[in-house]
C-alpha cells in the first residue's frame, strides 16, 4: 500500500472525458450565498504552516446539540428474504425486479443491514480524523468501527493508523509516547514501529512474533486521515482529474456525530426527489437516471441544472465506497470540487468532514479565497438542509416510486457492498 501525500494543493488536470464548463454567466457576488441566521457558529483557525498542509485551512463548525440516539432496531430484525419472496409472489415480478423499482409490497425489505451487523463493516476508506489532529511525535487515539485505533506520523511525516490495544496486556497505546519513531506502551514499555511490529520489550525479553498491531492501509487526503477497512484497498479515494492545476482547499467538520450510518446519509445522493424539493435544484433535462455510471465500489452521475437562486450548475456527483460523497463541477462557469467523507467511530454514528477546493492561479488570491469561502458556505448550507431530516428519521425505504429508481438501485448496491472486519481481534 502506497502511502499518499497529505498535501492536496494541486491535482493533475490532464485526464480525459471530464466535464466542460456549462454556459458562462456574469460572475455573481458570492456574498449573496449566506448561511441561515444562527444555524452555525463558525470558528476560524489557521493551521500551522507546515509544508504538508500549506494550502489547507480549517473551519470547525461548532453546533452545540445533544446527540439523539438513532434506533435502527427495526432494520436489525427485518427478515429480508421473506419480504422479497412475498413481494414477488404478490406482484408477479421476479425478485430481482423488486430491487430495481420496488413496489410497496417490498416495503421494509430494501434497507441494507446496519454497519456492524454480524460484526462486519463496509470495506471502504473511512476518515478517522482530521489531518491537524495528528502531530508528529504524538500518539492520538480515536474510536473506529466500534473499537479503538491510534494515529501517528512516521519519520517521514506519513500518517499511520494502527490498532490501539497493546497485545501484551491490552493497554490503550494512545496513552503511550512516541520514542525514536516508535510507539511505547505506557504499561510495560514494549515498543512498536510504524508498521505495527513489536521491536522491543521493556524487560529485555525477546519480542514475541505474535506481538503486533493491526496496520490499516492509510491515506491522507482532503485534510483527513483515512483508514481502509480491509487488508488491501478495493478502490482509490476519488480525485479531481479535470480540476485546474493550482487549487486551494478548505476542510471542516460537523461538530457532532450524526446518529446514522454513513450509508444512510449517502442515500441522499441517488435520491433525486429530494434533490429537487429540498435543495431546490431543477434538472435541466429531467432526472438523470439513465446517466448513472455504476461500479462495484462507486456510483456517479452528471447533470446540468439550475439552483434555486438561478445559478447554472454542471455537476458530476457520486458516492465512493459506502461513505464518500464526491462532487466535481461548475457553478456559473467556475469550477469547484467538494468531498464529504464520513467516518464510522461506532455503528450507527457518523463523523462528517467537508472539503471544498477552488482554483487559485495566483492572479488574485483574495478573490480565490472569497470564492472558496462562498462555495464552502454553499455546501454547509446544503448540509443544513439535509442533516436535520436525517438526524430525526428512522430510515425505512419502503414505498418507492418511479423517481426513486436510482435510489432503489443504490440500495441494491449497498446490499451487495462487501463487508469485512479483519481488525476485529485487534481494535476491540
Ligand atoms: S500492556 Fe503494553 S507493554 Fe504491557
Ligand atoms: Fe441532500
Amino acid at each position: 500500500m502506497r502511502l499518499l501525500s497529505s498535501c492536496v494543493s494541486s491535482t493533475p488536470a490532464d485526464a480525459k472525458g471530464g466535464l466542460s464548463p456549462p454556459r458562462r454567466a456574469p460572475p455573481r457576488p458570492f456574498s449573496a450565498i449566506t448561511l441561515p441566521p444562527g444555524a452555525f457558529r463558525i470558528h476560524h483557525h489557521q493551521l500551522a504552516q507546515r509544508s504538508a498542509f500549506r494550502n489547507i485551512y480549517l473551519h470547525d463548525l461548532r453546533i452545540p446539540h445533544p446527540i439523539r440516539p438513532y434506533s435502527d432496531e427495526s432494520l436489525l430484525t427485518r427478515p429480508k428474504s421473506r419480504h422479497i419472496h412475498n413481494a414477488a409472489r404478490h406482484t408477479g415480478l421476479q425478485e430481482n425486479d423488486l430491487t430495481q423499482v420496488a413496489p410497496r409490497f417490498a416495503a421494509r425489505s430494501l434497507a441494507p443491514q446496519p454497519e456492524g451487523t454480524d460484526g462486519l463493516f463496509s470495506q471502504t476508506w473511512f476518515p478517522v480524523c482530521r489531518s491537524d489532529e495528528v502531530v508528529a511525535g504524538q500518539v492520538q487515539g480515536f474510536d473506529f468501527l466500534g473499537g479503538r485505533v491510534i494515529v501517528i506520523r512516521d519519520d517521514d511525516g506519513q500518517a499511520r493508523v494502527l490498532s490501539a490495544y497493546c497485545p501484551h496486556m491490552g493497554a490503550d497505546l494512545c496513552t503511550g509516547e512516541m520514542i525514536d519513531g516508535t510507539v511505547r506502551c505506557p504499561f510495560h514499555f514494549w515498543r512498536y514501529d510504524a508498521d505495527g511490529r513489536c521491536i522491543a520489550t521493556g524487560s529485555g525479553d525477546p519480542t514475541p512474533p505474535t506481538a503486533r498491531l493491526f496496520a490499516f492501509p492509510t491515506a491522507e487526503r482532503y485534510g483527513c486521515i483515512f483508514a481502509f477497512n480491509g487488508e488491501t484497498p478495493l478502490f482509490d479515494i476519488p480525485d479531481f482529474p479535470d480540476a485546474p492545476k493550482k487549487l486551494i482547499w478548505k476542510t471542516g467538520e460537523y461538530d457532532r456525530e450524526m446518529p446514522a450510518d454513513p450509508w444512510v446519509i449517502c442515500c441522499n445522493t441517488p435520491d433525486m426527489q429530494h434533490i429537487q424539493v429540498v435543495h431546490g435544484i431543477s434538472f435541466d433535462n429531467g432526472m438523470p437516471h439513465d446517466r448513472v455510471e455504476w461500479t462495484p465500489h462507486s456510483m456517479v452521475y452528471e447533470f446540468d441544472g439550475t439552483m434555486r437562486d438561478g445559478s447554472a450548475i454542471r455537476f458530476r456527483v457520486g458516492i465512493f465506497g459506502a461513505n464518500i460523497y464526491w462532487q466535481d463541477g461548475y457553478i456559473d462557469g467556475r469550477w469547484f470540487g467538494f468531498v464529504a467523507p464520513m467516518g464510522l467511530p461506532r455503528p450507527g454514528n457518523s463523523r462528517l468532514f467537508f472539503t471544498v477546493g477552488v482554483e487559485d492561479d495566483g492572479s488574485d488570491p483574495p478573490a480565490a479565497r472569497e470564492f472558496l469561502d462562498a462555495m464552502y458556505a454553499l455546501e454547509v448550507h446544503v448540509a443544513t438542509e439535509d442533516l436535520p431530516i436525517i438526524e430525526h428519521a428512522r430510515f425505512k425505504p419502503g414505498t418507492l416510486t418511479r423517481s426513486d429508481q436510482t435510489l432503489a438501485r443504490f440500495l441494491q448496491y449497498l446490499r451487495d457492498y462487501p463487508r469485512a472486519h479483519p481488525s476485529a481481534a485487534f481494535i476491540s
